[in-house]
């Protein structure tokens, strides 16, 4: 878990740096990431891999949850590859350095345009997610005269515990195709006669914030019994990419799982891919798994300044904060709770359950619901936990709120990965209508 420091002045400490300190200097709203979390959060995933597996595979950032260049940079130099999901992403990272080789491009729908820049950058492994867009790939790769690495996208119909939202691989899911009814086996067979892919094997995610190692070894399980009717075909799979999904520590609520619970996720997903071959007479898959919450989800943290303070008499007290929806989208989208702290009053015991209201134009922009703190005052610094991932990526610019910037924090110093977004920034792509000019 992310471990919740207070230094000597009775200050939150995030990467070591005070957090008062720093809503003064950058301002707020403010991303905050602890450098060491991330990273360490990286190696768990990977030493597990090397050790657990001989390294016979490849740990894939999944950058959705948080994109940025120097989030590429970081799961570079820390080996790991890469899951993007769209030209954005892609292009993000080859700007960042990261190598093509090492990434895995995603989604149900890939552009023309998309596809054409993976092809054109050599992008490791295509995850097909529809006949249409193999078909597309297909002609795009034999223009190149190239041809492409692809993985299929499977859906084993593994119900996982969590958000219908953030579900993946429940029968009628958008992603992938059924293993159960046969239209898995009968696209690797339309897949094999495609001249310019070369299938390698597939993918399957079951979801997102699973807790239970059972669903994993699970959808584990059932992707072997498939691979296992594939022999009929004589084809075998080299790769298989078994997502991402685990779970992180919002509040109470949920488990509150330390780096070596994170390896013992990995493991036991190992240890069920290592039987499952063992038992069906397979040879052992190159091995990826892909996840981004939990690398940076609670590496991450929000600061607010707290505002106005209304409380309607026996009903509910609200702190407005500087932020909202705009950048913590979760609570509207979700209704994902959150904890929080004042982070230059850490060492004070709540007192009141509050509301966390943001400054958008709408009465739902809240970030959430049954806060515990102190009696917070105006001007006060309110610390919101676990908002690494899926908060930056899914900002907008809703009211023409400009996305916060995001700093990086290790061993107490503090630097930008992404700088603040200004005023003229939201007004770059505007153009007046030519009567109006
Ligand atoms: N791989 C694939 C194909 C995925 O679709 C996802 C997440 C991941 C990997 C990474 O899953 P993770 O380890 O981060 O759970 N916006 C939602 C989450 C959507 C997840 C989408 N796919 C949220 O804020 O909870």
């Amino acid at each position: 878990m992310f471990e919740r420091k207070i230094n000597g002045k009775g200050h939150l400490e995030i990467g070591g740096a005070d957090a008062v300190a720093l809503a003064e200097k950058f301002g707020t709203p403010l991303y905050v990431y602890d450098e060491n979390y991330i990273r360490g959060m990286m190696r768990v995933f990977r030493k597990t891999l090397e050790q657990e597996y001989d390294g016979n595979g490849l740990v894939l950032y999944a950058s959705k949850a948080f994109s940025c260049m120097g989030m590429y940079a970081i799961a570079k130099s820390e080996g790991l590859g890469a899951d993007v999901v769209s030209g954005g992403e892609l292009y993000t990272a080859l700007k960042a350095g990261f190598p093509a080789e090492k990434m895995m491009m995603h989604g149900n729908n890939k552009l023309k345009d998309e596809l054409a820049l993976a092809v054109k950058n050599n992008v490791g492994w295509i995850v097909v997610d529809s006949l249409y867009e193999a078909d597309m790939l297909n002609e795009l790769t034999k223009e190149a005269g190239k041809v492409q690495n692809i993985l299929l996208r499977i859906n084993p119909g593994v119900e996982a515990h969590t958000h219908a939202y953030v579900q993946t691989a429940t029968p009628d899911s958008k992603f992938g195709f059924s293993v159960a009814d046969g239209s898995a086996k009968e696209t690797v067979k339309n897949l094999l006669t495609k001249t310019n892919l070369c299938l390698k094997g597939f993918h399957c995610h079951i979801g997102s914030k699973i807790f239970e190692k059972q669903s994993f070894v699970l959808a584990a399980e059932k992707c072997f019994a498939f691979l296992s009717e594939l022999k009929g075909l004589g084809f075998e799979a080299e790769v298989l990419n078994l997502g991402g999904g685990y779970g992180i520590h919002y509040t109470k609520e949920d488990p509150d799982l330390n780096f070596s619970d994170y390896a013992d996720y990995f493991k036991a997903l190992i240890d069920a891919v290592k039987s499952e071959c063992k038992k069906r007479n397979l040879k052992r898959p190159y091995l990826c798994i892909e996840p981004g919450r939990s690398i940076v989800g609670e590496a991450g943290i929000t600061l607010y300044k707290v505002g106005a303070i209304k409380e309607i008499k026996g009903i509910k007290k609200y702190l407005a904060v500087d932020g909202g929806m705009f950048e913590s989208p979760r609570y509207c989208l979700y209704g994902s709770k959150y904890e929080a702290m004042l982070a230059n009053r850490a060492n004070e015991a709540p007192t009141e359950v509050v509301s966390i209201a943001g400054k958008c134009c709408e009465s739902g922009d809240l970030i959430g619901e049954g806060f515990n703190l102190p009696q917070a005052k105006s001007g006060d610094i309110l610390a919101v936990f676990s908002t690494g991932a899926y908060h930056y990526s899914m900002a907008s610019n809703y009211n023409r709120n400009p996305v916060p910037p995001v700093v990086i924090v290790k061993d107490g110093n503090a630097e930008y990965l992404v700088k603040p977004q200004t005023y003229e920034d939201l007004i770059r792509n505007d153009v007046l209508p030519q009567s109006e000019k």
